[in-house]
């Protein structure tokens, strides 16, 4: 399922999936009992747990690059958010770390050793985040990715916002390590106020797309945009265009 090309967990895929049905709620809040029934009945969850994913999130990131070609051999990562470690065990896989390239991981939360990768303890809107990150860092950074999210305040504007706030900052730490050519990929909720961080990615970056990998729940307003060609910090004197 890791390998190049292997596509998702998906539905009908061959595998037979029976439904589990909880049968009480042991005390469990509504919103919880419908999380774990989708938990119990969700293939890319059993699909992590037979491979070894730290997360189900593993295959959002197999999916981008699967359709993007972004991770290559030798190359140095970068990942922001990156509890519980799906993304980063990918990124390890794909690039062939330590051996060949880096990966560097970086999480608020702290995280049991991924083999291959470097992991960071931090919150990254402290100011000295990146660096400490840049300390880790033997060289340019050919990927920077960001899965970052804080946990959901129930309020959708509220929660894009704060979405949106860590996607800039993560795109400010790319425009600083990212070698020419560099990629950058970062979570975000569909919604007016991404276009802060879209107008400086179309001048950095020569092609700038969205994706919503399958293995993202569709009920989710989470996507992602893929910059790929990176041209240098885009001159701050220069007229943002709309759209
Ligand atoms: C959706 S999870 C990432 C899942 C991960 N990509 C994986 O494959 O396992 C989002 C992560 O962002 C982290 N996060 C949120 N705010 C952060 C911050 N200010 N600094 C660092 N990490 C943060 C959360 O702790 C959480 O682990």
């Amino acid at each position: 399922m890791a390998n190049r090309g292997s596509g998702g967990a998906r539905r009908g895929s061959g595998s037979r999936q029976t439904t589990v049905k909880l049968k009480t709620a042991r005390g469990r809040t509504p919103s919880s009992q419908r999380w774990l029934q989708r938990q119990l009945n969700d293939p890319y969850v059993a699909e992590s747990k037979r491979l070894g994913y730290r997360s189900r999130a593993a295959f959002k990131l197999i999916e981008i690059d699967d359709r993007f070609k972004l991770l290559k051999k030798g190359q140095r990562v970068v990942d922001l958010g990156c509890a519980p470690g799906g993304w980063t065990q990918i990124a390890v896989q794909r690039v062939g770390a330590p051996e060949r390239g880096q990966v560097v991981g970086l999480d608020i939360l702290p995280l049991d050793p991924i083999p291959g990768a470097e992991l960071l303890q931090a919150d990254f809107t402290e100011a000295d985040a990146p660096e400490k990150l840049k300390v880790l860092l033997g060289g340019p950074v050919d990927v920077v990715l960001s899965d970052m999210a804080a946990s959901s305040t129930g309020h959708r504007n509220t929660d894009h916002i704060r979405i949106v706030m860590l996607a800039e900052l993560a795109l400010d730490f790319a425009f600083e390590v990212l070698a020419p050519d560099g990629v950058f990929v970062a979570k975000v909720f569909l919604g007016g106020s991404e276009r802060e961080l879209l107008n400086p990615m179309r001048q950095a970056f020569r092609q700038v797309r969205h994706f919503k990998p399958p293995a993202s729940r569709s009920e989710s307003a989470e996507t992602y945009v893929v910059a790929t060609g990176y041209r240098g910090r885009p001159n701050a004197a220069e007229p943002s265009e709309e759209g």
